[in-house]
């Protein structure tokens, strides 16, 4: 399928038609934020239904029943997509979203709103080789071609919601103080429940240690993967092909090293510190 029957351009992002619309990007632009919402930021690939999986889990004490009978999508929708229109209104309180937008189109309400942000930023040579398998499965994405072709469409842009450095520094350069928290991927995987507890602080949740433990334990790879609600098992395998590729896919640090060659390395490194030049924030890794 040619790439602009696939994809619909809003603000200069490529966005999937099967997940978008003109009307969902509408009611994201027209969105009324309440001040005890939670908005979960990420550049695609970087943990998002990892934090669908956590985030009910913190604000409800830990109770697995919406994890285990609502669909990720359903459960903590994404503000821009079509399900959010039809799922809103069943959210309970406090209500999590997620969401894939730079901060710049962010609807005029968050703004007025107390809503809180956690932003989770993955390496981005892991987040590449995620999204190569990724359009490797959906097949409501166009095919990545190789490894260096998709590589080159990354660091372009030329891939869903943009450049990832232009999404980073969206989000690095905003005004909200302590509205936003930042957590990396690399944290999650390496002690999870030291990154619950601080989500938890943030959040205004006094859990205890029993609680966080039973969280830690239901967001694991492990479990995740096996739990038909959060796996994307339920859609049908002419989008979601797992004999291509799954969406729980490794759930490591590093795989970028079984990837990338010494000269696509230094090319990545390059053209990301280029984009990135004279910013004032620093990266969580070195690249
Ligand atoms: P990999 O493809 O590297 O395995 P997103 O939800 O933003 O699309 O991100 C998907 C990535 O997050 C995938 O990475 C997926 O495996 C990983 N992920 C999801 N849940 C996870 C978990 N519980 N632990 C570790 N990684 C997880």
């Amino acid at each position: 399928m040619a790439s602009d029957q696939m994809y619909l351009m809003y603000d200069g992002l490529m966005l999937p038609c099967e997940t978008h619309s003109t009307e969902s990007l509408e009611f994201a632009r027209e969105f009324t934020f309440k001040d005890d919402d939670v908005l979960v930021v990420t550049y695609p690939k970087s943990g998002t239904i990892w934090m669908q999986e956590i985030l009910p889990l913190l604000l409800n004490g830990g109770d697995l029943t919406p994890v285990l009978t609502i669909p990720n999508w359903d459960r903590v929708p994404w503000l821009e997509e079509t399900r959010m229109a039809l799922v809103v209104d069943q959210l309970p309180s406090p209500r999590a979203f997620v969401t894939h937008f730079p901060y710049q189109l962010l609807p005029a309400s968050f703004h007025t709103s107390k809503a809180k942000v956690i932003n989770v930023l993955r390496n981005p040579k892991d987040v590449l080789v995620s999204s190569y398998y990724f359009h490797q499965m959906a097949s409501f994405l166009e095919d990545p071609g190789t490894f260096e072709e998709f590589m080159e469409k990354f660091l372009d842009g030329r891939v869903l919601f943009g450049k990832w450095t232009d999404h980073v520094k969206s989000w690095k350069n905003t005004e909200l103080g302590d509205r936003i928290m930042y957590v990396t991927y690399e944290e999650m995987v390496q002690d999870l429940p030291a990154a619950l507890r601080r989500m938890s602080d943030f959040l205004g949740r006094n859990l205890s240690e029993e609680v966080i433990q039973k969280i830690a334990e239901n967001c694991s790879f492990k479990t995740m993967k096996a739990n038909n609600m959060s796996n994307f098992s339920l859609v049908p395998k002419q989008y979601m092909d797992n004999d291509r590729s799954h969406f729980l896919r490794k759930g490591i640090t590093g795989d970028w090293k079984n990837h990338f060659s010494p000269e696509q390395l230094a090319r990545f490194k390059s053209a990301i510190e280029k984009e990135l030049e004279g910013e004032s924030f620093s990266l969580p890794w070195s690249l």
